[in-house]
């Protein structure tokens, strides 16, 4: 992407169609309500288009169920003296597109050529306001260089809009009248009814144009015309509203009455009231990198990414791995919300984060159901998590290179690491907040029913006195069906010891929650026996000579590769040598020795860090593995004082922008984002909370070009400054 290094803002000086899915992903606006994609207001041949609000998920063949693309709010079709308005035709004489992190605006300014030689200069602005989540605003302004005439606009709510041909909306009614019009849809199995309205009104010097309704089934719009002068500027207003019953039937009904009130409403008024909204926001987020352009604006687009995805005021869902931006992973979320995009609102904006946890609380009952269907007691996570919090991973994926073909998908039967990952970011957020309340009423109940698995799951084997972990995946997921992987033993350990703890804090604390929860749970004095039997002789792989720890049983025994004999290379490892030839190699997706020393830091010394960072690091795919790895490869580089640690850093800061795997078309990469700003905090400016002295410190490492970093952390609900100089 063209894009210039401004401090605030993305831009792209040319459109390039053939990277439009691309663009569109980076051009996405949202509110934390809902996420719009940056496809043209016109349309344009190929374009993703699409709305995805949270939590509205509707069953779909194979994968189960995803989020379904709702009525497109930003269309507008343009009659420039009876010539439709279009990239694909005419010439476009100059063109820019700006995305305003500041005020979360999108803005794009065309001067276009028509085929008959009329030049307009047209300005399109959009946002969804952060200030009422319900509001959503386009405008354009165009202005007639060199004819007079007329201008239409018509402008509309489609009902049709499907995912990528699979629609999901049935039509139940619809209205218009004038200026306005309304529409009124239910998800097919679901039964989530979306109902959305729009005003418009078009104007030029002091008088306003002519609208009436145009009430086609199921894409219902408003047309209006206006007479132009040469060198005049018209300018068209779209006011959107919109609610679903996850809002409460109230809403919906209260959307259907504010339609017709609002044409009256100010841009200007509402606008300022986004802006200021989103002033507030950066002011607890905001991160300032100086001396190095590129760093600035990349960290800044990360947090807006988070930041437009963040449900704040639902605590029934949660963000899926390609946040509201995209159609990759159907909008279902991962434990890359926990370990990766979690810290970032645990430290920044935990109301947020408490959202994010509650939903996990929430779905107890799913993985307890999975646990159960596995023959466990407690509650083990799915893998892939949508609504409901089963498990909606779906088990065959056609093969990108052979779409005849079909890949068996293992990580919704076996990944397992996730009923851990989740207890850690309920500690973590917990340590943070000091948010006693949740810990008591939910946290501890999720961590309790997680330990509860891992006791459950870890199997006895006699003959060597231990406790394994057989026939799983680890976040390297080059290598599936693996025994005994360490991040998968490490945590599933870590999280046992929790629950241990948790129980007398609990007596203390808040006597009447351990009550509750030992009658429903049904804890007795042998299980709690049973968990410290699987603490004390749960495997951990170390060799105490080399220091080194397998990632799983018989890792080393698996082909060495010479990862930088094959540079450059435009695949990943996986894609080159085929899922078992990779699986046969030592080359990892990730590296999951490293990731664990990093959530767990006390578990082994520096000698221990080094040796493993010395041989994992060469052996991961780090520019086509997981767009997870970089920024945690970042973190470990400045632990242990390599200095390619900017290189990785880099690596994660350009996915998206600069669509360094090739998939960003398909979403933005959340975890990526989160972890870039841990890459910051916890890899350059070497935040770490000592246990022993209960502090804070810091170990700046800041790369060679930054004169400074600035950022602000909540923790116990203070907030503290960082400002960190070469
Ligand atoms: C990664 C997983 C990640 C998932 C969703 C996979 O490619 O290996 O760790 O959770 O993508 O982002």
């Amino acid at each position: 992407m063209a894009t210039t290094f401004n401090d605030w803002s993305v831009s792209e000086a040319e459109f390039h169609p053939e990277k439009i899915n691309h663009s569109e992903t980076i051009f996405t606006i949202g509110n934390g309500y809902l996420g719009t994609r940056g496809a043209f207001e016109e349309h344009f041949p190929n374009e993703n288009r699409s709305t995805f609000l949270h939590g509205v998920f509707d069953d779909v063949p194979v994968v189960f169920t995803e989020l379904a693309n709702a009525s497109d709010w930003t269309e507008m079709e343009i009659f420039l003296n009876g010539e439709r308005f279009s990239l694909e035709n005419g010439k476009i004489l100059a063109y820019e597109r700006r995305l305003d992190l500041k005020t979360a605006t999108l803005s794009r300014s065309v001067r276009w050529e028509s085929p008959q030689g009329h030049i307009s200069r047209l300005v399109f602005e959009r946002f969804a306001s952060l200030a009422d989540i319900h509001l959503c605003g386009v405008r354009v302004s165009i202005t007639a260089e060199n004819y007079q005439g007329s201008i239409e606009i018509r402008s509309g709510l489609n009902g049709n809009a499907d995912n990528l041909g699979f629609l999901h909306w049935n039509w139940v009614g619809q209205s218009a009248a004038k200026n306005s019009a309304t529409l009124l849809c239910r998800t097919r199995s679901s039964a989530i009814d979306l109902c959305i309205g729009l005003t418009q009104t078009l104007t030029a010097s002091d008088r306003t144009g002519r609208s009436f309704a145009w009430d086609v089934h199921n894409h219902p719009s408003v047309v209006s015309k206006i007479g132009i002068e040469k060198g005049e500027t018209a300018v068209a207003t779209k006011w959107v509203t919109l609610a679903t019953s996850r809002d409460g039937k109230k809403a919906l009904v209260q959307t259907q009455r504010r339609v017709h009130k609002l044409s009256a409403l100010n841009w200007e008024e509402a606008y300022q009231a986004h802006c200021a909204a989103w002033e507030n926001e950066w002011n607890y987020c905001d991160m300032v990198i100086e001396g190095d352009d590129e760093a600035q604006l990349a960290v800044r687009f990360n947090i807006f990414q988070l930041l437009i995805a963040a449900p704040r005021s639902d605590e029934h869902v949660n963000i899926g791995a390609k946040t509201l931006s995209g159609y990759g992973y159907r909008g279902h979320a991962f434990w890359d919300t926990e370990i990766f995009m979690l810290p970032f609102f645990t430290y920044t904006r935990p109301e947020i984060a408490r959202n994010l946890l509650s939903y996990r609380w929430h779905n107890l009952p799913g993985a307890r159901a999975k646990a159960s269907a596995n023959g466990f007691n407690g509650a083990q996570y799915p893998w892939e998590s949508a609504a409901t919090g089963e498990e909606v991973t779906p088990t065959w994926v056609p093969d990108p290179k052979d779409h005849t073909q079909l890949i068996r998908i293992w990580t919704g039967d076996i990944e397992i690491h996730i009923s851990a990952d989740v207890s850690f970011a309920i500690w973590q957020y917990w340590k943070a907040s000091a948010d006693d309340e949740f810990f008591a009423k939910r946290g501890a109940e999720v961590i309790l029913d997680t330990a509860r698995f891992w006791a459950a799951r870890a199997e006895w084997v006699e003959e060597l006195q231990r406790y394994e972990i057989s026939d799983i995946i680890g976040p390297d997921e080059y290598h599936d069906h693996v025994d005994n992987n360490l991040y998968t033993n490490a945590l599933a350990r870590w999280n046992l010891q929790r629950a241990l703890d948790t129980l007398p804090w609990l007596e203390t604390h808040a006597p009447a929650e351990l009550r509750r929860l030992k009658k429903a749970l049904q804890i007795d004095a042998a299980e709690l026996k049973k968990w410290q039997h699987v603490i004390d002789h749960l495997y951990l792989p170390y060799n105490e000579k080399t220091r080194l720890i397998e990632q799983f049983d018989g890792y080393f025994a698996r082909k060495d590769v010479d990862l930088a004999a094959m540079e450059p290379r435009s695949e990943s490892i996986q894609s080159i040598f085929g899922i078992e030839g990779a699986a046969a190699t030592q080359v990892l997706k990730q590296p999951d020795v490293l990731m664990l020393m990093y959530l767990l830091p006390d578990l082994y010394d520096q000698a221990t860090l080094e040796a493993n960072y010395r041989y994992y690091t060469p052996r991961t795919d780090h520019t086509f593995g997981s767009s997870l790895g970089p920024s945690i490869q970042a973190i470990m580089a400045c632990r242990v004082g390599d200095v390619t640690a900017y290189e990785h850093f880099m690596r994660a800061a350009r996915a998206d922008l600069f669509d360094v795997r090739n998939n960003a078309g398909d979403g933005i990469h959340g975890a990526s984002a989160g972890g870039l700003w841990q890459a910051v905090v916890f890899g350059f400016a070497g935040l770490r909370y000592s246990a022993a002295d209960q502090q804070w410190h810091t170990h700046p490492a800041l790369p060679k070009n930054w004169k400074r970093v600035a950022f602000k952390m909540m923790i116990h609900g203070k907030e503290l400054s960082f400002d960190i100089h070469q």
